[in-house]
């Protein structure tokens, strides 16, 4: 290939939204089953264009590295909390952040908020492994503080990269802070609790946090309801 060629080549790909490329021949020769096309067309940009990127869970991971982009890894997390599940699964769940339990496995809800998480999937019918977990944040906040807007600046578009691969068909954000880093709003979350919204192409429904129903078992109630409504919007075209 001459040098035009070349340039033509990578300006190509570069329109397809792909912004770098690995010479090492093990990465050429990676497995891509967990990769997932992605349609990155935005709502945002008219007219939209559509690209088409290759986006791994995997490759979100590595980006993510030993993060150091903002305070909270000098504040004594132990290791980021990626997410975990299902990489093509129709449901995903979005939380906060880790706290104590999930920093020290490195795993999303398996504390006792994670507990009643696992117990609310299962009452639709559905086992935790067929969904997909993650957080708004990463790494545990010191002493299960609310996560900072500086935080959830630097961290949110990992947690958007991991929607944009995985793709599923509902998401269900658990609590303030997820519901409104989606829907970039200012809503409390007893406002827009079991509404339905458009995210990209899934149905977005916030509902109250776990943690928030350990506090408060009365509102398990319109928790219910609102997976009730999911289960249905999951078997929705099934048939
Ligand atoms: N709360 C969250 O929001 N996420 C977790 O992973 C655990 C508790």
């Amino acid at each position: 290939m001459n040098g035009d060629e070349l340039k033509a080549h990578l300006e190509f790909f570069g329109e397809l939204g792909v912004d770098g490329f690995r010479r090492e021949p093990e990465w050429r020769a990676r497995q891509v089953s967990d990769v997932a096309i992605a349609d990155t067309a935005s709502a945002d940009h008219a007219p939209q264009v559509t690209a088409l990127r290759i986006i791994s869970l995997t490759s979100i991971r590595e980006e993510i590295g030993d993060c150091t982009r903002c305070k909270l890894h000098t504040l004594g997390r132990k290791q980021i909390v990626f997410g975990v599940g299902n990489p093509n699964a129709d449901l995903m769940f979005v939380g906060e952040a880790p706290g104590a339990e999930e920093d020290i496995k490195g795993e999303p809800f398996v504390g006792r908020a994670g507990q009643l998480l696992t117990k609310i999937i299962e009452a639709i019918d559905l086992k935790r492994e067929d969904v997909y977990i993650a957080n708004l944040i990463k790494c545990r906040p010191p002493d299960n503080r609310n996560p900072e807007p500086d935080e959830a600046e630097q961290c949110e578009p990992f947690l958007f990269q991991q929607i944009d691969s995985i793709k599923p068909k509902v998401i269900v954000a658990l609590g303030k802070f997820a519901a409104q880093a989606l829907l970039k709003t200012t809503d409390p979350i007893s406002k827009i609790r079991g509404r339905e919204f458009t995210y990209r192409d899934a149905v977005l429904m916030p509902t109250y946090h776990p943690a928030y129903l350990l506090r408060t078992p009365s509102a398990k109630r319109e928790v219910w309801e609102d997976m009730k409504r999911v289960r249905e919007l999951l078997r929705e075209g099934e048939d």
